[in-house]
């Protein structure tokens, strides 16, 4: 039977929404991106959220992978979004705007979902880490497919700074980094990581899975398999959808 829900995965600097077929893990037809508003408050958020769902004439309930600590729908952090998110119920909020029920998850947890379910974290025993870089880093850890919510690693402090605020992709871009001097950053990460958690595997999610061929050779000592999302960064649309089951 068919089985098509709409996802949604609320980026740093687009919202893109796409149909996602949960029996095969993939889109059904072209994804559909709308700049995100700045600031990325909740009434502009919803609104785009709402746009998207009248691009696709959409009716059922729909996922949001959110850039942040999410409880029960509540918004429990804000890096690389509007503070005024914070302790605000993100699902009341699109529910009120929108008209339709929704599943709001952190990000990366949707994107680690995703790859557990279909790609390349599929029937691993073990822990899997996945790690999204765009304009913040995100974690997912899960341990023989079950998740450990709202990890929250890219806070970690390292070098007496957020890691984040060092080896994400938007670091990269605004300190106009090579990709050789940024991978050694992400690398020694990746290796601080691989010493706290010791992984089966970690999974590369986000903008960055695209271009992994341009940094791959550059993430040296690093024991662990390194590998980019086999959905690429379709992972938090499928997975953000794959939520409401
Ligand atoms: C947020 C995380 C999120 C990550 C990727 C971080 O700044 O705190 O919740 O998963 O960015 O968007």
């Amino acid at each position: 039977m068919e089985n098509i829900k709409l996802g949604i995965d609320f980026g740093g600097s687009g919202i893109k929404g796409g149909l996602v077929d949960l029996n095969k893990g993939e889109l059904v037809g072209e994804r559909h991106r709308i700049e995100t508003p700045k600031p990325a408050a909740p009434q502009p958020v919803a609104e785009v959220i709402n746009d998207i769902i009248t691009h696709f004439e959409y009716k059922g309930d729909f996922g949001v992978a959110f850039p942040a600590a999410i409880q029960s729908g509540v918004v429990r952090t804000a890096s690389n979004i509007d503070k005024s998110w914070i302790g605000s119920n993100a699902e009341e909020i699109f529910m009120q705007v929108t008209g339709h029920p929704n599943k709001v998850l952190n990000d990366a947890d949707a994107a680690g979902m995703a790859e557990v379910k279909f790609g390349h974290g599929k029937d691993i025993k073990g822990v899997v880490l996945m790690i999204t870089i765009g304009s913040g880093i995100g974690t997912a850890i899960f341990s023989n497919g079950v998740l450990v919510p709202n990890t929250e690693l890219g806070h970690i402090h390292y070098k007496d700074k957020v890691a984040e605020k060092w080896a994400s992709d938007a670091v990269r871009k605004n300190e106009d980094l090579s990709w050789k001097k940024w991978a050694k950053r992400f690398a020694e990460y990746l290796q601080y990581m691989e010493k706290l958690f010791y992984p089966e595997i970690i999974i590369l999610g986000g903008g960055a899975s695209k271009k992994f061929e341009k940094y791959a050779e550059h993430l040296k000592d690093v024991e662990t398999k390194v590998v980019p999302a086999k959905l690429q960064n379709q992972a938090g649309i499928i997975g953000s959808a794959g939520a409401l089951l």
